[in-house]
């Protein structure tokens, strides 16, 4: 029953991705667009400018030097044209700086740019939405965002203390920002299905677009095939999941860069482990958004349009799909608003 839904799911996806890049709408860069549910278009890949958990004490890595600038400028060059950051990232100047540094460059204008950026959780209430977003623009020195995300479905202020914000409410706030012009358009990140049904029936407006953890290990079969269901986009974070060796947690499952079936797979197109399993994850119909500040790595990342999977090797990269999550803030699980399963009394 399970495969059989789930050969459905990636039948549709197929079709789906199919008809969206046969819409002809050409774009300046690499990627082909997705038309979302508001008319809008997203660019099918993007850059990550979440610099990550420093392993040592679990707090954010901070900014320190002008890298983000460099990846978002090298990124432009290499022919992305999406780029994914968060008020939570600190990042947020360095990326409005290398876009600015771009379009005055004359390489491209901002209307050929996707810009994302995510509200937090301390700003949850109807009314902080709007000067929160204000607060992003002024960071990013743009006079719009293309797709503004409520971050995650938990309403938590800096020092801890989690407070009454129902999500709904705070896409009502979202919704007042897209009406001023200031967000194109508008989603949510982290919502579990429970979360995604209730949003919709609650609420007049559809999120344009979902962006949740999708991987090998997690391929995210339910939340995709309702997203295509109800025609919202879906953007994976965390593409590369536990692939790197020097990344990945002692505990994580495989794979990892050394799998051998993977590494056939990667050899038989001269593309490399991470290459394929970024093609895998546009082949679910899902946007990646894989990070690096590495001009090498940024410019390998996008160049995965000149080769297709095929099933046999689609199935074979299904097989790792077994619900382990790279990003799954453990600290908030004693929020009544925790997305993500809980882990078991054993572990
Ligand atoms: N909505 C959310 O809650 C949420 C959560 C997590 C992430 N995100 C977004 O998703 C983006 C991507 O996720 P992520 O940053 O967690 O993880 P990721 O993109 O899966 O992995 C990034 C790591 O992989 C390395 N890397 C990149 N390309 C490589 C390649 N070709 N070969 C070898 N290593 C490579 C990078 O190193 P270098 O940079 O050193 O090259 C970096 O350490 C984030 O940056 C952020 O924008 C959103
Ligand atoms: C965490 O560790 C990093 C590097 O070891 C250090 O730069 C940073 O200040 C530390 N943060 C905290 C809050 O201790
Ligand atoms: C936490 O921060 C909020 C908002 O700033 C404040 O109202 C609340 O009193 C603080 N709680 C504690 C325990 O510090
Ligand atoms: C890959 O598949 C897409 C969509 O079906 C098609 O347009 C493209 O030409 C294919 N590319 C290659 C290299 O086969
Ligand atoms: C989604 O999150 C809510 C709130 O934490 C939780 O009650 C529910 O069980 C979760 N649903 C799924 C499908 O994980």
């Amino acid at each position: 029953m399970r495969n059989h839904v789930t050969m459905l799911v990636l039948t549709l996806l197929t079709a789906l991705v199919g008809a969206a890049f046969a819409d002809g709408e050409t774009s300046p860069g690499v990627a082909p667009l997705i038309k979302m549910n508001d008319g809008h278009y997203i660019p099918s890949f993007g850059l990550g400018t979440w610099l990550g958990v420093d392993r040592t004490n679990g707090t954010l890595i901070q900014v320190k030097d002008d890298s983000v600038q460099r990846a978002v400028e090298i990124a432009i060059d290499a022919g992305y044209r999406h780029i994914d950051t968060a008020s939570v990232y600190n990042t947020e100047e360095q990326v409005g700086t290398a876009i600015r540094n771009k379009i005055a460059e004359n390489l491209v204008q901002r209307e050929d740019l996707f810009v994302t950026s995510k509200l937090w959780n301390d700003r949850h209430k109807r009314e902080d939405v709007l000067p929160a977003l204000q607060e992003t623009l002024t960071k990013l020195g743009l006079e719009y965002l293309d797709l503004y995300l409520i971050h995650f479905p938990i309403s938590q202020y800096n020092n801890g203390t989690y407070y009454e914000a129902d999500f709904l409410d705070t896409w009502k706030g979202m919704q007042d920002v897209r009406g001023r012009g200031l967000a194109k358009s508008i989603g949510v990140s982290n919502f579990n299905l429970t979360q995604m049904k209730r949003l919709l029936a609650m609420s007049h407006v559809k999120p344009a677009a979902l962006q949740i953890e999708v991987n090998l290990n997690l391929q995210q079969p339910e939340l995709i095939a309702y997203c295509k269901a109800n025609d919202i986009a879906i953007v994976g974070y965390t593409p590369f999941g536990s692939l790197f060796h020097n990344k990945a947690k002692k505990d994580a499952p495989p794979p990892r860069t050394d799998e051998q079936a993977l590494l056939r797979i990667a050899d038989k197109y001269h593309k490399t482990i991470a290459q394929v399993a970024l093609k895998y994850i546009m082949e679910l119909g899902v946007i990646p958004i894989p990070k690096s500040v590495t001009k090498k790595r940024i410019e390998q990342n996008i160049d995965v349009f000149d080769f297709n999977l095929t099933q046999e090797e689609r199935d074979v990269m299904k097989k790792y799909n077994n619900g382990y999550r790279v990003i799954s803030v453990d600290m908030w699980r004693d929020s009544p608003d925790y997305p993500f399963e809980k882990p078991t009394a054993q572990e």
